[in-house]
């Protein structure tokens, strides 16, 4: 079956099973899911109840959308990604933000659990992306073009949409949060980096370190999306401290950040632009 045509089966079958039309897209990364628990009137749908959609293996992710109001705005959440480093290809990765927008939605905020590189960013930090670098050489547009998504090309001059990112920035200075902001390295794990990378990294310009976000990203921007990043800062790069790294840090990390984490992206929702 064509990649099309899988989108709009999947997108079908969402669709069928809710009554409002959900305008902005929200995926929730490693230990960041609670988020969904704020959904009022939510419908649940499981990944395994979707045609092509794929269920994640790692621990701190459950595989379900949530479909429902978030500070009286329509949301689809995607509790729990998958990652290219679980086997899947790029296009499977990316399939849930295909169907977002196949469902009209046009605003998506992507969060993730990431490592500092920047020993002025600690564990607990908020960092909103302001950029990325891309280490993995796989992209979701490699292949045939989705004409009807993009065109073949696409501009990456501003994929973390300015204007959301001065809103963002607003948001966190009324709730008193500092939300640091920062360039993204995506690699592609599932290793955690060696000392010499996370130098590496630094050196080309980076503050931060992981695993995900990078390929939804690019496929939204080729969609035509607003794109809002936001990493939770779960431990320092490798090498940064003399301590090796642990996924329960990462995870006990994005639970410690909890309520801020929910009350920022709640202020975001309510003041993002739509319509
Ligand atoms: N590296 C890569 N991915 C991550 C890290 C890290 O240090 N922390 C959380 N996700």
């Amino acid at each position: 079956m064509e990649i099309l045509d899988q989108i709009h089966q999947a997108a079908g079958r969402i669709k069928d099973q809710i009554d409002i039309m959900p305008q902005i897209g929200l995926i929730l990364g490693s230990g960041l899911g609670a988020l969904a628990g704020e959904v009022k009137d939510p419908v649940t749908i499981s990944y395994g109840d979707i045609p092509h959609f794929q269920e994640s293996t790692v621990e701190g992710h459950s595989g379900q959308l949530v479909i429902g109001l978030l500070e009286e705005k329509p949301v689809l959440v995607l509790q729990g990604r998958i990652h290219y480093y679980e086997g899947f290809t790029m296009n499977q990765v990316v399939f849930p933000v295909r169907c977002m927008k196949a469902l009209g939605i046009n605003s998506l905020v992507v969060t993730n659990a990431a490592g500092s590189l920047d020993t002025e960013y600690h564990p607990g930090d908020l960092m909103l992306i302001r950029d990325h670098i891309k280490m993995v050489s796989d992209s979701p547009l490699r292949g045939p073009n989705i004409d009807e998504f993009g065109p073949r090309f696409n501009d990456l001059s501003d994929p973390y949409t300015k204007d959301i990112r001065t809103m963002a920035k607003k948001c966190g200075r009324e709730l008193g949060i500092v939300l640091k902001e920062g360039v993204y390295c995506y690699m592609p794990g599932p290793s955690y980096e060696t000392a010499s990378e996370v130098r590496m990294l630094k050196l080309l310009g980076g503050h931060a370190v992981g695993m995900s976000t990078v390929p939804e990203v690019i496929t939204a921007g080729h969609a035509g999306m607003n794109v809002m990043g936001l990493s939770c800062l779960t431990n320092m790069g490798t090498g940064i401290l003399d301590q090796p790294l642990d996924h329960s840090e990462v995870v006990e990390t994005g639970v410690r950040v909890r309520e801020t984490f929910i009350s920022l992206l709640k202020r975001i929702v309510r003041e993002w632009p739509i319509g």
